[in-house]
């Protein structure tokens, strides 16, 4: 195999994992109690799914009466794509039908689809599929699962393609775990159009220079979230060997990923609710963080805030600029605090530029860097044990973790 097939294929088995119904559930549950019509006569498109594995469709085809949809539109995307992780799979399929490359399970049509009078093998791998549901088809007396209809996509079902791009345009709400290798393409493709949405992604990718804008400009937030951070998701058979150790496990056949969280322009009640915060002579006095009791805040050196290294130490009477951890934004009310950048990506912010630098690390190596105007620097007297510090014309720095700018605002 290419070596372009065997990376598309690790991405794309990277790709395949499942979201829990409970973790669904828990986080709709959240819009609902902050407004119970959220989502009443609504269209929601659930794209990148596949109602034979995932459960949004189930949660919100069980649903569809309790949250008063008008209409529930989900796609799934075929399997010869998924295995060659692109655009192009079927045109690198061999003749005979098999894709080639990853190692995800073979195609093996479910006896849902090939009992279903519009099965056609000829399509079964190559094309996406169409769920829709907004009647009562069996006439049992109410919408539900049972009358859920589907039928072959014209094409594989690429949230990017023509076909999908005209559901998303027809619908109100996305709600999706799309794939992550696709991430800002996919939050892109929300953002051009103007929706609502809910999606799990990456807590990583807030730092980016297509992500943290929408933050700053309030047209995306943190959901709800999950359970104490930790995400579960249920893996495909063939894919688990993708996974570390300690990521699978095999017990219950579930990943679990730290750094995932809801993303979403929909409101919710956690998200009004301010920190509770001691002032800033009440930290240093009090303060749980010894670093703050002995050292206090101290002011970066090449941009005009204070260091803050716990959201819970962020002082409720300072006016100027506080760099807080990225994790904040899970606490993050926008009636107490405003948001003014980030220092990861700095958007030309910082106001000091290092010459080329000599970096220490925690074993004395030493190397000639430019990598301290990538963040907020603190001023040191004495080299850190056990950690990297800087040294730049006989001065010495410390670089943060990467931290969120942001300022209180003042009550009228
Ligand atoms: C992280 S999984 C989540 C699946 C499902 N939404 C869930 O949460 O249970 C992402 C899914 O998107 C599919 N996918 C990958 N690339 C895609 C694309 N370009 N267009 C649509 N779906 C894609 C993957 O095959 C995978 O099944």
């Amino acid at each position: 195999m290419a070596n372009r097939d065997l990376n598309a294929a690790k991405k794309a088995k990277n790709d395949e994992f499942y979201t829990q119904y409970a973790d669904i559930e828990k986080e709709v549950n959240a819009y609902l109690e902050f407004d119970p019509d959220t989502f009443r006569g609504k269209t929601i498109l659930l794209p990148c799914d596949d109602p034979e594995w995932s459960k949004f469709t189930r949660f919100f085809a069980e649903n569809f009466e309790r949250l008063g949809l008008r209409k529930l539109v989900s796609t799934s995307y075929a399997f010869d794509s998924k295995r060659l992780g692109g655009r192009d799979a079927s045109a690198k399929r061999p003749k005979g039908g098999r894709a080639v490359g990853a190692s995800l399970p073979f195609w093996q049509p479910t006896l849902f689809e090939t009992e279903a009078p519009q099965y056609d093998a000829a399509k079964s791998s190559a094309h996406g599929k169409i769920f829709v549901l907004d009647h009562d088809a069996n006439g049992s007396g109410r919408i539900d699962l049972d009358d859920l209809e589907w039928r072959y996509l014209e094409g594989d079902g690429d949230f990017r393609s023509d076909e999908v791009r005209r559901l998303r345009d027809e619908a109100d709400v996305i709600v999706t775990n799309p794939p992550f290798s696709l991430f800002r393409e996919f939050l892109a493709w929300i953002m051009e159009a103007g929706k609502q949405f809910l999606v799990i992604g990456n807590m990583n990718t807030i730092n980016t220079k297509d992500v943290f804008p929408l933050v700053v400009s309030g047209k995306l937030w943190l959901g709800n979230g999950f359970t104490n951070g930790n995400a579960y998701f249920q893996v495909a058979d063939g894919t688990k060997n993708s996974y570390a150790d300690g990521v699978y496990d095999s017990t219950t056949n579930l990943v679990k990923f730290r750094n995932c969280c809801w993303y979403t322009n929909l409101e919710h009640g956690r998200r009004h609710q301010p920190l509770q915060l001691m002032s800033m002579s009440d930290n240093l006095r009090y303060s749980r963080h010894r670093e703050i009791r002995d050292v206090g805040y101290r002011h970066y050196d090449n941009y005009d805030a204070i260091e803050v290294p716990y959201s819970d130490a962020i002082p409720s009477d300072y006016d100027g600029v506080m760099g807080v951890p990225v994790t904040f934004l899970d606490k993050f009310c926008p009636e107490q605090f405003e948001i003014v950048g980030i220092t990861k990506t700095w958007f030309g912010a910082a106001t000091k530029v290092y010459p080329e630098q000599v970096q220490i690390d925690a074993n004395g190596v030493r190397k000639t860097v430019t990598k301290l105007n990538d963040g907020a620097v603190l001023k040191i007297d004495e080299p850190p044990k056990g950690s990297t510090w800087y040294e730049v014309g006989g001065e010495r720095f410390i670089q943060t973790y990467p931290r969120i700018l942001i300022r209180r605002r003042k009550t009228p």
